[in-house]
């Protein structure tokens, strides 16, 4: 059994009080008992963690993540921030290797596997993002591309590892533009990356890790997405940052279906 798991994925977005001012609302928002069988974080910048693990709290239905993390535990490394720093904040999870990281930030595959490693050495659970350009899907690399990102940032780890990290397949095309990935294109992607924790790991791997689908989210396609039972939640950017659609999302997700593999 998967529980479903609904990451909010801030970006550059929100000062420190706006970020405790709109959790404040989020709980007003949210049903006040556990969504059946639903994880929900968010993962605001750096800045803002503080603030809003504090109106969290440690009772909170919202679990706290972070965007990004450096390797090292500490040192000389201007501008980064390490696994341990992000643990005493008390980060749960951390988004890795998102696609604006990869083509903004220049992040490659070995570098998020470091991450990857060192995040988990934390107790810190990875949200590993991968995802095809709209010119590899259009020339057929669909496949191709995800099996290498997945080999270059996980092969070797062990199975226990592997099964705690979750997989967000993220089609850069549909990032921010409004046109998501149809269900089809998602289920596809999903099994690609299903048949790949298969072959490296077992099917117990492939049963135990949960894969979110990212990219153009919305109230209105978080239903139809959830009814296959291959996407195991969804990674938002821009509906996040609305308190009523974030929290539209996180009801709809704990109603849309029955979990199970
Ligand atoms: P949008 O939901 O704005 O398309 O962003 C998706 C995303 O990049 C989440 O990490």
């Amino acid at each position: 059994m998967r529980t479903l798991l609904i990451v909010g994925n801030w970006k550059m977005n929100k000062t420190a009080s706006e970020a405790a001012t709109f959790i404040g609302e989020l709980s007003q928002h949210l049903p006040k008992a556990p969504l059946t069988g639903v994880e929900l974080v968010v993962a605001p910048p750096f800045t803002a963690l503080e603030s809003v693990g504090r109106v969290l709290g440690s009772e909170s239905l919202i679990q706290l993540g972070a965007q990004n993390l450096f390797w090292e535990e500490h040192g000389a490394y201007t501008g980064e921030v390490s696994a341990s720093m992000l643990k005493d904040l008390g980060c749960r999870y951390v988004i890795l290797g998102h696609s604006e990281r990869r083509t903004i930030f220049g992040e490659q595959n070995d570098g998020i596997r470091k991450k990857i490693l060192a995040a988990l050495t934390q107790g810190i659970r990875p949200i590993l993002c991968i995802g095809e350009s709209l010119a590899q899907r259009e020339s057929g690399a669909t496949d191709t591309v995800l099996t290498q990102q997945l080999q270059e940032t996980l092969s070797g780890l062990s199975p226990d590892f592997v099964a705690t990290i979750a997989i967000a397949y993220e089609p850069i095309w549909a990032i921010g533009t409004g046109k998501a990935a149809t269900i089809d294109q998602a289920v596809a992607a999903h099994r690609t990356i299903r048949q790949f924790l298969t072959s490296a790991w077992s099917s117990t791997v492939a049963d135990t890790t949960r894969i979110l689908y990212g990219g153009s989210v919305t109230p209105q396609n978080i239903e139809s997405l959830l009814a296959s039972d291959q996407i195991d939640g969804a990674l938002i950017g821009g509906a996040c940052l609305q308190v009523d659609s974030f929290a539209t999302i996180a009801r709809l997700t704990s109603t849309t279906r029955s979990i199970g593999v």
